[in-house]
C-alpha cells in the first residue's frame, strides 16, 4: 500500500517506524509542533519510558480459541480499548485534516476524540463518521460561548464531552515557540471563533479570566445530555472530586507532557486515580502509549481503555486516513499478540496478575 507522501506503509512494522517516516515527510515546523511538549521536554520522556519499569508475568497452555480485545466503555461496544484522543489542528499535518482522521477511525470501529482546535466543524465531521466522535472542550470565559458550543456539538451528534482541565494556558513550549506555524491558506479554527487561538501563545492576561473551576464541572454537567469526563486529572484527590462534581470518567493524562514539565508519567499516576475512583466510573489513560504491550499494563493497572495522541498524527501526516488506519491496525496486531502470549483470551482477563512482581 502506497500513502500520499510515498511511504510504503507496509514497511513501517510499529509506532517508532512510523514516528521515523513521519519526521522525514513532515516540515520541521509542523513536527516539532506535534512532537514537542513543555520546557525541557522531561515529561514527554518519562511518559514513554515509564511503560518499560513494569514487566509482563506470562501464563501459558490456556484456551486461546476465540481470542477478542474488544471492550465495553460507557454502554458502547467497541473493538479495542483504545481511542484516538483530541489534538487540534489536522490541516497542519494533512490537507483533508480531520475528515481524513475521521474516515480512518470510522473504518476500524475506533472512537476520535475531536479537538476544540480543530480545523474542520463538527458538522463536516460528522457528514463522514462511521464510529462514535467525542468532542474535548475548552471552556472559556464567556460561559454563553461555552454554552452554545456544548449545545452545538450534542446537535451535531457527539457521544461525549470531555473537558480538558490541564491547560488554563498552553505552558513553556519552547520548541513550538522558537518556529511557530502560519495557518494554510483558507484554514481556520471553526470552533474558537472570539475564544481561543491555539496557533498563538496563550498569556496569563488572556487565560486567567477563563478561571475553570469545579462549579464549573457541576455547571457542564447539567448543561450536558452526553457523558462527561474530566480530561487531564493528575491526582487521585482531583478525581475523587472529580466523580463528585458529576464526571462520568476521568482521562488520566499530562497533555502529552505538553503543559507542565516535570508532571509525573501517566502511568506511574494511574494506580493512585484508578484507586480514589473504585470503580465508579471508568479511567482513561494516555501519554507515551506506542505497544500493544503498553495497552496492556495500562488496563492491567485499572484503566478501561487508552487513548494515542502523537502517532496517529504521524500516521496522518505520512498517509491520509490510510496512514491513521495504519496506526491503528498496528496497535491492534500488536495486542492481540501480547494476549495470546500472555495467555489471555479477552480484555476481561488482563488484571494486575499479567504484572510481574507489579513494578520492576
Ligand atoms: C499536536 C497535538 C495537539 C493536541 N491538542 C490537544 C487539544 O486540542 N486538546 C486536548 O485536550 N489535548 C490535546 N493534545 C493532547 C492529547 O489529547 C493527548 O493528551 C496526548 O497527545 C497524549 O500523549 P501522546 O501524544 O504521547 O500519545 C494534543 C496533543 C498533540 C500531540
Amino acid at each position: 500500500m502506497s500513502a500520499d507522501a510515498g511511504v510504503n506503509l507496509e514497511l513501517l512494522l510499529n509506532l517508532d517506524d512510523v514516528e521515523d517516516a513521519a519526521r522525514t515527510a513532515m516540515p520541521r515546523v509542523v513536527y516539532n509542533y506535534v512532537a514537542g511538549g513543555a520546557a525541557d521536554e522531561i515529561t514527554v520522556r518519562w511518559n514513554r519510558e515509564r511503560f518499560s519499569d513494569y514487566r509482563l508475568r506470562q501464563r501459558v497452555l490456556r484456551d486461546l480459541s476465540a481470542l477478542d480485545c474488544s471492550t465495553t466503555l460507557l454502554g458502547r461496544r467497541m473493538p479495542l480499548p483504545l481511542l484516538l484522543a483530541p489534538t487540534a489542528g489536522h490541516c497542519f499535518t494533512h490537507p483533508r485534516g480531520e475528515l481524513a482522521t475521521a474516515e480512518a477511525a470510522g473504518a476500524m470501529g475506533v472512537t476520535f476524540g475531536l479537538s476544540s482546535g480543530t480545523h474542520t466543524s463538527i458538522e463536516d465531521v460528522m457528514k463522514v463518521a462511521k464510529a462514535p466522535i467525542w468532542y474535548q472542550l475548552y471552556v472559556v470565559k464567556d460561559r454563553g460561548v461555552t454554552r452554545d458550543l456544548v449545545e452545538r456539538v450534542q446537535a451535531a451528534g457527539a457521544e461525549a464531552i470531555c473537558v480538558t482541565v490541564d491547560s488554563p494556558l498552553d505552558g513553556a513550549r519552547y520548541r513550538q515557540q522558537r518556529l511557530p506555524m502560519a495557518l494554510p491558506p483558507g484554514v481556520t479554527y471553526p470552533h474558537l471563533a472570539g475564544s481561543r487561538e491555539p496557533s498563538s501563545i496563550q498569556t496569563l492576561d488572556t487565560v486567567i479570566p477563563a478561571n475553570l473551576t469545579w462549579k464549573d464541572v457541576e455547571w457542564l454537567r447539567s448543561i450536558c445530555r452526553v457523558p462527561l469526563l474530566l480530561k487531564g486529572v493528575m491526582s487521585g484527590e482531583d478525581a475523587a472530586q472529580g466523580i463528585g462534581s458529576g464526571a462520568d470518567g476521568i482521562m488520566v493524562s499530562n497533555h502529552g507532557g505538553r503543559c507542565l514539565d516535570t508532571l509525573p508519567s501517566t502511568i506511574e499516576v494511574l494506580p493512585e486515580v484508578v484507586a480514589a475512583v473504585a470503580g465508579k466510573v471508568p479511567v482513561i489513560v494516555d501519554g507515551g502509549v506506542r505497544r500493544g504491550t503498553d495497552i496492556v499494563k495500562a488496563l492491567a493497572l485499572g484503566a478501561a481503555a487508552v487513548q494515542i495522541g502523537r502517532p496517529y498524527v504521524y500516521g496522518l501526516a505520512i498517509g491520509g486516513a490510510a496512514g491513521v488506519e495504519h496506526v491503528i491496525r498496528i496497535l491492534r496486531k500488536e495486542l492481540l499478540m501480547a494476549m495470546c502470549l500472555l495467555g489471555c483470551a479477552k480484555i476481561s482477563d488482563i488484571d494486575h496478575r499479567v504484572l510481574w512482581d507489579r513494578k520492576a
